[in-house]
């Protein structure tokens, strides 16, 4: 088992961790799957949560049994089109949409000298971080258009790690969905989920909400 001591890197996911944009892509996805015929359901929302952004229209289409009918040429002009409308809402953001307790979270680690790095599936993410105004937190990124395999595949976080020249073991990775906490606990990371205990019943250790992510209260799951 992981002590606290052993920790030397955080690896951060983005949207629905540092800031509320799992909400923008959802919506963005609902609006797509309105003007496609296939019913939206929260099941089908959660299930999207760090799915990159292709693959996330191959799963709204199987959901409607929809995945032959479009060429793909069409399914990218789809997908382009559900990002026109996530970035015009990403265009309005400000730093107020940080979650609560995560900048405070960030300054704490960054003041106690932890390594912090993004692993991220969004292509956004850059754009993103820009409009919280948290660029220089992260320096180092993962680039998803590098990656042979999205989450749940290991490989995000296990780059996340590399980025930092830490052993998984001495990283901490945080996310809101449960392809991503496979992810992290398949990279060998410990596992930080923010939300529901039962969809992230896999995480090392769950909060419910960003405001309770302090390093006193991991040292308390890890220690
Ligand atoms: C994150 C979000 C997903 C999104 C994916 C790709 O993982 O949780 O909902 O589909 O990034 O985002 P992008 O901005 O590249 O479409
Ligand atoms: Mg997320």
């Amino acid at each position: 088992m992981t002590k606290f001591a052993d920790i030397k890197g955080f690896v951060f996911d983005l949207d629905g961790v540092i800031t509320d944009t799992s909400i923008l892509h959802g919506t963005a996805w609902h609006q797509l799957a309105d003007s496609l015929g296939v019913t939206w359901t929260k099941e089908l929302g959660d299930g999207l949560k760090g799915i990159s952004r292709m693959d996330s229209l191959e799963m709204i289409l199987k959901a409607g049994h929809k995945e032959n009918d479009y060429t793909q040429a069409q399914k990218e002009a789809l997908a382009a089109q559900k990002n026109t409308n996530y970035v015009a809402e990403v265009d309005k953001m400000t730093p107020a949409n940080i979650l609560p307790g995560m900048k405070a979270f960030l300054d704490d680690l960054r003041a106690k000298g932890y390594q912090l790095s993004l692993a991220s599936a969004s292509k956004n993410a850059p754009r993103v971080l820009g409009k919280l105004g948290l660029t220089d937190y992260f320096p180092k990124i993962v680039d998803p258009a590098s990656l042979k395999h999205g989450k749940p595949d290991p490989e995000i976080y296990t780059k996340g790690a590399e980025l930092l020249n830490l052993d998984p073991a001495q990283c901490i990775g945080l996310e809101d969905a449960a392809a991503g906490v496979q992810a992290i606990n398949g990279a060998g990371e410990t596992s930080l989920g923010i939300g529901d205990a039962t969809e992230l019943g896999a995480a090392d250790m769950v909060f419910a909400d960003t405001s309770e992510v302090t390093l006193a209260n991991i040292a308390k799951h890890l220690d």
